[in-house]
């Protein structure tokens, strides 16, 4: 197995596989198992209107991930949220798409959803779609991003979590990761990830995907990419047997085949350094560029992008501007480690919170300056989105209405 620990220290989860069977005189080694990190957020109400969830139901999601850490289903676990979105991260040994994982969170939103319902919450049990779980939450309404690896001598994790947008809103910064040497000197300067990654990228419209190669393939990843309504990455891998880099929650994209639904609330979790981009090297974007995206008020405007805390995530100004937060947190043995003591019980962490910074008020004060800007165009496009991306529309209405009152053009 390859030591990516740049000489640093390695994980208990090595010692308990890979140096336990050396010591027996092993030279062939076993494949280590692999950890899994899982990201599984709904909005299941908020006050007031789409602003935030109830401190109540975040509260209660934390009793019953404490619960299912108890009985052995996940390792360890960090409510948090963003916006109106309740956001689960899990770490655990049962592989992508587990059933008592995503059991664990579906019984958080249902815990929360009723919560919300009790207090006569906005949009209690939104993106509750069914009454009975059927083993995974995909398809049944919350999100997920999911990625197994075998853990590194040392694994930064972050996690970006995003309100009032779609998946495809990480197109733009990630494409900047992993593509643009002038954002990552990494992919010059670090031989690992001079190899390059390939780039899963789903078609919505298609209901298809495509893996890419960049750098080779850099200009035709992002003549697709640059279509956000139709293409978004779903997750990079690096070239040089790192594993997975980066995954981005799709569930909504995939709903409905050929019908675009999408406005997500997207997360993405990422491993950085060590033949990955640093942790400043994924950050880095979010300064350099007003980025646009789709969704903000009634999921039909564009706004920029506002990298802030989790605290600071209500959507305070027309419903946004749509938020981006990042936290961060070491894995260890397959626990979470943030700020907090060794050995923190409950869920009780306290991750690195990147965007909380006095360093990125000038992004944020970009942020509102383009979005008032563009607000200025009021419902004419290219404020709104285009008819085919527009979560409300009362078009088709006003054509029927006129229909006996359209004339042909001479
Ligand atoms: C966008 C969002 C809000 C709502 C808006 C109208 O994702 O959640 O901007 O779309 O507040 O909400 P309704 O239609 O519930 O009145
Ligand atoms: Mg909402
Ligand atoms: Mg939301």
């Amino acid at each position: 197995m390859e030591d990516n620990s740049g000489g640093r220290s390695r994980s208990p989860l090595m010692l308990n596989t890979e140096y336990a069977l050396l010591s027996q005189g092993n030279v062939r080694s076993m494949p280590a198992e692999k950890v899994t990190v899982s990201v599984i957020k709904a909005d299941v109400g908020s006050l007031v209107g789409h602003s935030r969830p109830h401190p109540s139901m975040l509260e209660a999601s934390k009793e019953i991930l404490a619960d299912a850490q108890k009985q052995g289903v996940i390792e360890d676990f960090y409510v948090t949220r963003v916006g109106d979105d309740i956001n689960l991260y899990m770490t655990h040994y049962k592989g992508v798409g587990s059933k008592d994982v995503h059991g664990a969170a579906w019984e958080c939103f249902q815990k929360a959803a009723k919560i919300a319902k009790s207090m006569k919450l906005y949009a209690a049990g939104q993106d509750i779609l069914t009454d009975a779980f059927s083993g995974n939450v995909k398809g049944a309404g919350p999100g997920s991003a999911e990625m197994s690896f075998v853990e590194r001598g040392s694994e930064p994790l972050m996690f970006f979590m995003a309100d009032k947008t779609e998946p495809s809103a990480y197109s733009l910064p990630l494409s900047r990761i992993f593509l643009d040497p002038f954002t990552t000197t990494g992919l010059v300067v670090d031989a690992r990830a001079k190899k390059g990654f390939d780039v899963e990228i789903q078609d919505v419209i298609g209901h298809k995907k495509v893996v890419m190669k960049s750098p080779e393939e850099t200009l035709s990843i992002l003549s697709l990419l640059g279509d956000t309504s139709r293409y978004a990455i779903k997750r990079i891998c690096s070239r040089a047997g790192i594993g997975p880099a980066c995954v981005v929650s799709t569930d909504k994209l995939n709903l409905t085949a050929g019908k675009y639904i999408g406005k997500d609330d997207p997360v993405c979790i990422c491993r950085a350094q060590s033949g990955l981009p640093s942790v400043g090297e994924y950050l880095q974007p979010f300064m350099n560029t007003t980025m646009l995206v789709a969704g903000w008020m009634r999921g039909s405007h564009y706004g920029a992008f506002y990298p802030c805390s989790p605290e600071d995530s209500d959507p305070v100004y027309f419903d946004g501007p749509p938020r981006i937060c990042c936290l961060g947190f070491q894995l260890n043995g397959g626990k979470l480690q943030g700020l907090e003591p060794l050995g923190a019980k409950n869920g009780d962490h306290i991750p690195v919170d990147f965007f909380k910074s006095d360093t990125w008020d000038v992004a944020r004060a970009n942020a509102v300056k383009a979005s008032r800007f563009i607000r200025s165009q009021g419902p004419f496009m290219p404020s709104i989105l285009g008819p085919e991306e527009m979560e409300y529309t009362s078009r088709p209405e006003v054509i029927k209405e006129l229909t006996s009152r359209f004339e042909d053009l001479d």
